[in-house]
């Protein structure tokens, strides 16, 4: 699939963030020769630095501005995609990069972005969001705003085929527990006439377009992490992951978001790894305040029983079933969290306020440490 029609239309400079490893491989060679023939005059950056440290993007940017580009192209991962993100918000607004952190803190549009996801994905292509982190904080940070979001997201099932199965099984797992979350997050009261927070939390639109994303990733995750060229399988998880996006897009994410961010600093494990591993616990907690929407997610997953209890039941069964199946590990203790650290965990988790207030568990120290010690042992039946 050529992007090249996509970009041209914002101007001949372009600047294409893409991460070292992706940069060697015939695709995107192709792309930047089609490019060029067109008339565009191309820089790549490969300086994508896993975990995005803010240093590495503000000096990216520094680098980027002699350049002068029209138009700012993603490609690759969620880092590759983020890094351009962020490029192009610094490339139009002055750093540092802090004055822009939070929500709706972005003053006005960013460069023209184009992303191409080649893991399905963080859903980044379509998301008002880029997450980096920063030595002065315990956590990683986001950026939120919907000045954010791409012009255009070319999502090419195609690229993804070369993931090895680690890749495939965190960013899938990810895109899963957006989908999940989006549709078990909290309905807020929106003030209208007031400014909108990014994330408003769970709300018609984001409702089908997550309980669609539920639906395609768990018929396609297995299959795409052991069948690596399973076209069909690669394509309905692509599909899904934007769908995925779309809906955390809007509605947020909560608590196993919440919660991957400490244990992710702690043990440097990859985000979807942690969010993948917390899913099955927060839902279990979440039985008996999100148990209609539990029982629709049963639906879509074809594991519904013969009443709403049964339902809901079957969906967290199946949902624990999936992260496992996949490699996931299924204990924090396996990942070298330790009984001690769960006080600190859970009190890093209730900071991280967007995530930790958006679902329909109470945000409290008490319960965010019930579920954190069920994951340690893996003791899910603990929190029914
Ligand atoms: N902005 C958002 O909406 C959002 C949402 C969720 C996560 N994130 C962020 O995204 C990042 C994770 O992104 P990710 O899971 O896509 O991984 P990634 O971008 O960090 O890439 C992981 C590895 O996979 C390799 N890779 C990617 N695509 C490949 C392909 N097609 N073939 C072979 N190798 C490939 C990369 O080279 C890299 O080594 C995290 O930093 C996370 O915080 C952002
Ligand atoms: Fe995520």
């Amino acid at each position: 699939m050529s992007i090249t029609p996509s970009v041209l239309k914002y101007g001949r400079r372009v600047l294409v963030c893409c991460d070292p490893f992706l940069a060697t491989t015939p695709d995107f060679q192709d792309t930047v020769d089609v490019l060029h023939k067109r008339g565009a005059v191309v820089r790549v950056m490969t300086d994508v630095v896993p975990e995005l440290p803010v240093e590495s993007i503000e000096r990216a940017a520094a680098a980027a501005g002699e350049f002068a580009p029209d138009v700012v192209v993603g490609y690759g991962g969620g880092s590759a995609l983020d890094l351009a993100k962020l490029v192009a918000l610094l490339l139009v607004h002055p750093g540092p990069l802090s004055a822009y952190y939070g929500e709706n803190a972005v003053p006005g549009p960013v460069l023209p972005l184009v992303a191409v996801p080649t893991t399905a994905g963080t859903g980044s292509e379509v998301t008002p969001v880029a997450v980096v982190s920063d030595p002065e904080r315990d956590l990683k940070v986001g950026v939120s705003s919907p000045y954010l979001i791409p012009r255009v997201a070319v999502v090419d099932p195609l690229l993804s085929v070369g993931a090895p199965a680690g890749v495939t099984a965190h960013s899938g797992i990810d895109a899963f527990v957006h989908a999940v979350e989006s549709y078990t997050s909290a309905v807020r009261e929106v003030q209208w006439g007031e400014e909108l927070p990014v994330f408003v939390g769970r709300n018609q639109l984001s409702s089908l377009f997550a309980l669609e994303a539920v639906r395609l990733i768990g018929g396609s995750l297995r299959t795409a992490v052991n069948e690596p060229g399973n076209i069909a399988a690669r394509e309905a998880m692509s599909y899904g992951s934007l769908l995925a996006g779309m809906a955390f897009g809007s509605a947020g994410t909560h608590l196993s978001h919440a919660l991957q961010y400490p244990i992710g600093a702690i043990t440097k494990t990859p985000h979807g790894l942690g969010t993948g591993l917390m899913l099955p616990y927060v839902m279990q907690a979440a039985l008996p305040s999100s148990g209609r929407e539990l029982a629709q997610i049963a639906q879509a997953l074809g594991v519904a029983g013969s009443d709403e209890r049964s339902s809901a039941v079957a969906a967290v069964e199946a949902i624990a079933s999936l992260v496992s199946d996949i490699g996931i590990p299924v204990t924090l203790a396996e990942i070298g969290i330790t009984e001690e650290q769960v006080p600190r965990i859970a009190e890093l988790s209730l900071s991280v306020k967007r995530l930790a207030h958006n679902s329909t568990l109470t945000a409290d120290q008490q319960t965010f440490e019930r579920i954190l010690r069920a994951a340690l042992h893996g003791d899910r039946a603990s929190l029914s």
